[in-house]
């Protein structure tokens, strides 16, 4: 296979698989979106939005924030602690962050008063650019990693939209009842070569723990980092929730016999494919969330679980209904075009239904939360 994209990128990659010899799918991967300075999140080049390669609900509409806003006003009063801790981690281009702050500061002056605001970001491009959106917001603070913070040292809510699925995974595919994982090395000709070599421990130990049925012949993720991240996240937090926003399935779900190839996918310029070897560094690289493992890892790490659901009830049960309705009376051209951008927020054919919320807590009585008060048809899709 032919590998293209970022010159400089590829001359990396091919050196460290000349030094090393063959790298894993995992590592390729983390290199493509991380490598400093040339991987996609980490150089300069727009990703998200119309001028980008993909769009996320925070670009849409403030209603959005809004929202999450709420929830997080009734969770401050759950938590009753000083200062009140907001951490977003991977908060791209700081949208979201603007608009749960702008309605903090605005409609609930008090709650903004004893809330700091932190950030955690991979992305210097990124960094840059929230540093800019979110000046005027002086309870704003960077911390570079989760690690940084004490153990069970944040009191407040951590949260997460579509973090989780830009996390480089391991590539695994079942061949005669055993698991491989896929390394790639280079032949002669200089391309790019997928072997399969017997899976690590590690990646034993997660299907083992999570129970996951793999059929025969499918090749699928197993990402482990976003277990070992959850648990990260579990030690850290004292007192309040964990919220994470983003796309895809419980584990019997993952790994249904229709998903023989996966989930993940390469968006480029809106087009997704499925070649992960061509534009290398100018592509986002994308899995779906395994939630059954976010759950699992996170009760290890003293999280508890408070509720699945998907982004349309979430956002419904928290007043997206009435603002659609607020919109629907005022007749004019801004709010019917907000009113279309909306839709797509809680359409099952747009983000409504593919995007889930998993919440967690750790030392709350009464954890129940206003985003989980009516939740969907229990199917297969829904049980963790
Ligand atoms: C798909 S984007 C989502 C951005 C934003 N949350 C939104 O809704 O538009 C993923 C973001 O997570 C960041 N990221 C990935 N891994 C991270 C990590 N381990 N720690 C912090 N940020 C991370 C990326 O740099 C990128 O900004």
């Amino acid at each position: 296979m032919k590998i293209t994209g970022k010159k400089e990128l590829i001359s990396v990659i091919k050196d460290r698989i000349k030094r090393e010899g063959e790298i894993s799918f995992r590592d390729f991967m983390d290199m493509a979106l991380y490598y400093p300075e040339l991987g996609y999140y980490t150089s300069p080049q727009e990703k998200i939005g119309g001028f980008g390669d993909f769009y996320t609900a925070s670009e849409l509409d403030r209603a959005f924030g809004e929202l999450i806003g709420k929830q997080f006003v009734e969770i401050y009063e759950k938590v009753k602690e000083n200062p009140f801790q907001i951490v977003e981690i991977g908060a791209g281009k700081g949208y979201l962050a603007y608009d749960i702050l702008n309605f903090l500061k605005k409609e609930h002056p008090e709650v903004y008063g004893n809330t700091e605001y932190i950030i955690i970001e991979k992305s210097p491009y990124h960094i840059k650019i929230q540093k800019e959106i979110l000046s005027d917001f002086e309870i704003v603070r960077w911390v570079q990693d989760i690690i940084d913070f004490e153990d069970e040292s944040i009191n407040g809510v951590i949260f997460s939209n579509e973090l989780f699925d830009a996390f480089p995974v391991h590539l695994i595919r079942k061949v005669k009842g055993k698991i491989f994982e896929v390394f790639i090395t280079i032949d002669e000709e200089d391309n790019i070569r997928e072997i399969l070599k017997e899976a690590s421990e590690d990646i034993l130990r997660y299907i083992k723990e999570l129970n996951l049925q793999i059929p025969e012949g499918m090749q699928t993720e197993i990402n482990l980092d976003a277990s070992e991240y959850i648990q990260k996240i579990g030690k850290k937090l004292k007192k309040g929730y964990v919220i994470t926003v983003d796309y895809g399935y419980p584990s019997s779900e993952l790994y249904k016999p229709y998903r023989m190839r996966g989930t993940l996918l390469c968006y480029y310029r809106h087009r997704y494919s499925e070649n992960f070897y061509e534009n290398v560094g100018m592509q986002d690289i994308t899995s779906h969330v395994n939630f059954s493992a976010l759950k699992y890892y996170g009760m290890l790490a003293g999280l508890d679980f408070t509720g699945f659901t998907d982004q349309a009830h979430f956002l419904t049960n928290l007043g997206l209904m009435e603002i659609l309705q607020e919109l629907q009376e005022k007749n004019d051209y801004e709010s019917f075009e907000r009113l279309n951008r909306l839709k797509t927020l809680v359409l099952p054919k747009g983000m409504g239904e593919k995007f889930k919320v998993l919440v967690q807590h750790k030392n709350i009585d009464n954890p129940s939360i206003k985003g989980l008060d009516m939740l969907p048809y229990m199917s297969d899709r829904y049980r963790l």
